[in-house]
């Protein structure tokens, strides 16, 4: 399994607006769509993942050869609500062709075990469909282990999947190292440890509260 951290300043910017426990809410979204942005743009440069149609087009002076993103095969975004919500809300902006497919899960806040309220993924995916779920938060992992094994379970292979996150801790990679092989993680930063709630820290504190409470 692969972990992308991007070093650019402007994932540190938008990262740095998101910890900050004095960001109302409109801030603290507009901080977690714009790594959503940058994050998905990186997560999708890999050649070969997008996948595009080659041809001609012609200019005001000229004919030139293009390659534009192949519309008969859109990306399957995958955001897990609630915060998951935020990080996508500027991927249409990134993604020219893509298709969304909502999962809803609650963690206990006792057990931390994570469980589903919603889920609208499709009944069958392929080996070829690319992937891409996103969620700002990976504490445990718990709750992107049963979407990734849904998604697999439904025909999808790991190393076509893509997990854009903003904060991670080293628990829920070691776990996903683990069950997923081929699978790729880009997130803004992975954090130290998870406290005895079980939320990251520093972190960014609850993503789905800060954003929409
Ligand atoms: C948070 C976060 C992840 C999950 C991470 O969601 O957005 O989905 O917890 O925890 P885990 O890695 O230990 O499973 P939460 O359950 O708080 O729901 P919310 O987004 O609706 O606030």
């Amino acid at each position: 399994m692969l972990v992308y951290v991007p070093s650019h300043p402007l994932v540190k910017h938008w990262l740095a607006v998101a910890r900050n426990k004095l960001s109302p809410p409109p801030v603290f979204r507009g901080a977690i769509a714009e790594l959503g942005r940058l994050l998905i743009y990186e997560a999708s440069a890999e050649e070969g993942w997008l996948p595009v149609l080659e041809g001609q087009a012609e200019t005001p002076c000229g004919v030139a050869d293009v390659a534009f993103v192949d519309p008969g095969r859109p990306v399957k975004v995958v955001p897990i609500l609630r915060a998951g919500l935020v990080l996508l809300e500027q991927a249409a902006t990134v993604l020219p062709n893509s298709q969304t497919f909502h999962v809803g899960y609650v963690r206990n806040e006792e057990t931390l075990e994570a469980s589903a309220y919603l889920n609208k993924l499709p009944e069958r995916l392929t080996a070829e469909d690319r992937v891409l779920v996103v969620d700002p938060m990976l504490a445990t992992g718990g709750t992107l282990v049963k979407v990734l094994e849904d998604i697999i379970g439904r025909g999808a292979v790991s190393s076509m999947i893509r997990v854009v996150t903003v904060v991670c801790a080293p628990t829920a990679l070691q776990k996903l190292s683990t069950d997923f092989p081929g699978l790729k993680v880009y997130a803004a930063m992975i954090d130290a440890e998870l406290n005895e709630r079980g939320y990251i820290v520093p972190g960014l504190g609850d993503a789905g509260d800060r954003a929409f409470n």
